[in-house]
C-alpha cells in the first residue's frame, strides 16, 4: 500500500519528537512536512529540534527543513502537536484548507461538534465531524484525543462502565515531567519535591473523562452522569503518569468480574491498526505494581496498566493505572486515531460531505 503523506505542526516539541519517533517507519502514513514556530522555521530539523527521545533522530527527518506553520503546501493529514492558545488559532486554519487535523491539544476538545475520541472507547463519536462547519465548507475537519491522564483512565475505566455502570470516580495522579512539554518544570522545582498543581489539569481529567465515557445520540455526545473529582500532582518522574483511582458502581461487581471486564476488553481486536495494543488494559497482580519504570511500555507505550485492585473503604474498588504520556497520553493516541480514521475513509483528500454522511459514519461505526 503507497504511504499516505503527513505533516506534524509542532514537530519540534516533546509531542512532536514522539510523533517523528512513532511514524517515521510507520507502514501507512510518511512523514513529508515538518513546522513549528517562527525560531525554527528556515532551519534543518536537526538544527532547530533538541532531539530528546532514546532513539537515533532519523537521518532524513534530520536534513528536512522546517516549514512556517501555514497551510500553503502542507499535506491534507496534519498532526498537531501545538499548545492550546496557539491551536486555537492554528488548526481552525489548518481545517478550512481542507485538513485532517488528529490534534493533542485542548483548544477544541471539549467543542461540542469535535470528536474526543479513543478508538478502544468511542469511536462511534466520530461522525461528529460531520456536524463541522468545515467539513462542510472543505472537507476538512478536527478529531482530538484526550488529556495525558483522562486516556489511561477512561481506557480502565470503560470495560467496567459498560458492564456495572460508574455513579462516582475519585482520582489522584502522579504525573512525570515530560507531561510538561521541553524544557517544562525548571529542575530546581522538581528534583526531590512534588508539586500539587497542573495549570487546568483537574478541569481538563473531569470534564474530558465524562465525555469520553458519554453516549452518541446521533448529533452530539450526551456526557456520562457520574460525579468525579480529580487531584493532579507532578512528581520527578520522567516518563509515565500514575493515577490511584476509587469508583463508585451502579451495579456490585467482584474482584473476579473486574477482572474479567478488563481482560475481555479487545474492541480493536481484529481491524488490522498498527498502533492498536493487543491488550489495551493490562492487570498486573503483584503488590508493588504498576511502576513507570517497569511498566510505561506494555504494549509499546499503548496499553494502560492497571493493577493493586482492592476493596475501597469509601467507594466500592480502588485500584492504581499507569499509562505512558507522550505515547499513549499524546502521539501514539493521535496515530491510533488517524488509523481509524484511515480505515472508515475519513483520511483520503477532502471531499465536501453530504448530508446523509454522519448517518452513514454511523452506521459503518455500528
Ligand atoms: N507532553 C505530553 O505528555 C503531552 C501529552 C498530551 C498532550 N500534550 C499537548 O500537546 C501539545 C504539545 O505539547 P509538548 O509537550 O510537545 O510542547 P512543547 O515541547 O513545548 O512543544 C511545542 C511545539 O509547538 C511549537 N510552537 C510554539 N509556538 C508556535 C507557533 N507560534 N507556531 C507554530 N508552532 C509553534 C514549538 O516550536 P519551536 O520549537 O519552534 O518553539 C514546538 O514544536 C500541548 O498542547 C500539550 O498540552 C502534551
Amino acid at each position: 500500500m503507497q504511504r499516505r503523506k503527513v505533516g506534524i505542526l509542532g514537530a519540534t516539541g516533546m509531542v512532536g519528537q514522539r510523533f517523528i519517533q512513532l511514524i517515521e517507519n510507520h507502514p501507512w502514513f510518511e512523514i513529508s512536512w515538518l513546522a513549528a514556530s517562527d525560531r525554527s522555521s528556515g532551519k534543518l530539523y536537526g538544527e532547530a529540534a533538541k532531539w530528546k527521545l532514546d532513539t537515533a533522530l532519523p537521518e532524513r527527518i534530520a536534513r528536512m527543513t522546517v516549514s512556517p506553520a501555514v497551510p500553503e503546501g502542507a499535506p491534507k493529514i496534519i498532526f498537531a502537536a501545538l499548545d492550546a492558545d496557539i491551536a486555537r488559532e492554528m488548526e481552525p486554519a489548518f481545517a478550512a484548507a481542507g485538513c485532517a487535523v488528529v490534534s493533542n491539544s485542548s483548544a477544541f476538545r471539549m467543542h461540542p461538534d469535535v470528536p474526543l475520541v479513543i478508538p478502544e472507547v468511542n469511536a462511534d463519536h466520530l461522525p461528529l465531524i460531520e456536524e463541522q462547519s468545515w467539513r462542510k465548507a472543505s472537507g476538512g475537519y478536527i478529531v482530538t484525543n484526550p488529556n495525558c491522564c483522562a486516556i489511561g483512565l477512561v481506557l480502565a475505566l470503560k470495560p467496567i462502565e459498560e458492564r456495572f455502570g460508574i455513579s462516582a470516580i475519585f482520582v489522584s495522579t502522579m504525573q512525570a515531567v515530560s507531561g510538561a512539554g521541553y524544557p517544562g518544570v525548571a529542575s530546581l522545582d522538581i528534583l526531590g519535591n512534588v508539586v500539587p498543581y497542573i495549570k487546568n489539569e483537574e478541569e481538563k481529567l473531569q470534564e474530558e473523562t465524562l465525555k469520553l465515557l458519554g453516549r452518541w445520540n446521533g448529533r452530539a455526545v450526551d456526557p456520562l452522569e457520574a460525579k468525579l473529582s480529580a487531584h493532579c500532582n507532578r512528581v520527578a518522574v520522567e516518563d509515565g503518569h500514575m493515577e490511584c483511582v476509587s469508583l463508585q458502581l451502579r451495579t456490585k461487581a467482584s474482584r473476579e468480574e473486574l477482572l474479567d471486564a478488563w481482560r475481555d476488553f479487545t474492541p480493536l481486536r481484529g481491524q488490522g491498526l498498527p498502533s492498536a495494543p493487543e491488550q489495551p488494559v493490562e492487570f498486573v497482580a503483584a503488590d508493588d505494581r504498576p511502576q513507570p519504570r517497569l511498566d510505561k511500555m506494555r504494549g509499546n507505550g499503548m496499553a494502560s496498566t492497571v493493577g493493586r485492585l482492592r476493596p475501597c473503604g469509601l467507594l466500592d474498588w480502588k485500584f492504581t493505572v499507569l499509562s505512558h504520556n507522550t505515547i499513549r497520553g499524546a502521539a501514539g493516541a493521535a496515530i491510533l486515531n488517524a488509523e481509524i480514521l484511515a480505515s472508515l475513509g475519513k483520511l483520503d483528500p477532502a471531499i465536501p460531505a453530504d448530508a446523509n454522511e454522519p448517518a452513514a459514519l454511523a452506521a459503518a461505526l455500528a
